[in-house]
């Protein structure tokens, strides 16, 4: 059964640690995940951004493959299915496709219409038990497509929207999406500040979460950061480990070449970045 991320945020944020939000792209993504949470009893997120459903052919399929998943692997750990950076029309599909979560990505909108879109999908979602993330300053980089400007978040608008009844505010402090530039000069923990003084005690989300140096993780956890966002970082480590295994000819030895064996070096390395990431955040044992 799928949960909304409610409950797993507030519990985070009392207890200082971060939930993952690990985003999937395939089966192999989502075994491993799951997996991966499932041994380190960690609550998990799974995040799918609006490109990432078009590829698996549509939220539906997502939702009922998550679904079954989560029954074949017999996974005990809280899951949430999460729409990460969705359109107003994307958030509306996986309401009907079934999943317990939606992001609302209003951040590049006006914000009177941030607010307003924002303020119909709550009252849609809170009816069904779906918890809503929404945005205020968009997360530089760029993701599937979607190029943000990496903004730093008007703590005042983050305010407005915080006060709409989401369950979670994503702001940005100077994160990016994808790896980070040589130069890049770090989060900005005084606009961390300055949106949580203004937002009360909301769970806030820390996309870019790949490749942040993981002092300024925790920092940004125990300043209030409840879920943190991983892409980058699984599809390296995937991309990695197949690489070394073609490089290396086996997928020319025996019966390499079949994909059970082809992908099954990235699916492990995949295991061990979530692990990882999970030991950071301290989400480990607080399923
Ligand atoms: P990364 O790809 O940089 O880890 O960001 C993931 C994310 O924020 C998804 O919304």
């Amino acid at each position: 059964m799928l949960v909304s991320a409610e409950e797993m945020l507030i519990k985070a944020r009392d207890g200082h640690y971060g939930v993952p939000q690990f985003n999937i792209n395939n089966l192999e993504w989502t075994k491993a995940i799951l997996n991966a949470c499932e041994e380190m009893k960690s609550p998990v997120i799974l995040g799918v951004s609006m490109g990432a459903g078009k590829y698996m052919t549509g939220f539906k399929t997502v939702s009922a493959m998550v679904k079954a998943m989560v029954d074949s692997l017999g996974i005990t750990v809280p899951v949430c299915l999460h729409l990460d950076h969705g359109t107003y029309d994307g958030a509306k599909a996986c309401i009907e496709a079934g999943f317990s979560s939606i992001m609302f990505d209003g951040s590049s909108l006006p914000i009177d219409e941030n607010i307003a879109k924002t303020t119909e999908l709550v009252s849609i979602a809170k009816e069904k038990g779906i918890s809503v993330e929404a945005e205020v300053g968009a997360i530089g980089g760029e993701e599937d497509g979607v190029v943000g400007m990496g903004e730093c978040a008007d703590p005042d608008q983050c305010a407005k929207i915080a006060s709409l009844g989401v369950t979670m505010l994503a702001a940005g402090i100077g994160n990016i999406h994808g790896v980070y530039p040589e130069n890049w000069p770090g989060l900005r923990f005084d606009v961390l500040e300055a949106v949580r003084a203004k937002t009360g005690n909301i769970p806030l989300v820390l996309h870019g979460g790949s490749g942040i140096p993981d002092d300024q993780v925790r920092k940004a956890i125990s300043m209030g950061v409840a879920k943190v966002n991983v892409n980058t970082e699984l599809q390296l480590s995937f991309a990695k480990a197949t690489r070394e295994y073609i490089e290396a000819g086996k997928d020319k030895i025996g019966k390499g070449y079949d994909p059970r064996k082809l992908l099954l070096p990235g699916y492990n390395a995949m295991i061990e970045t979530c692990k990882d990431r999970i030991r950071c955040f301290g989400s480990d044992g607080k399923a």
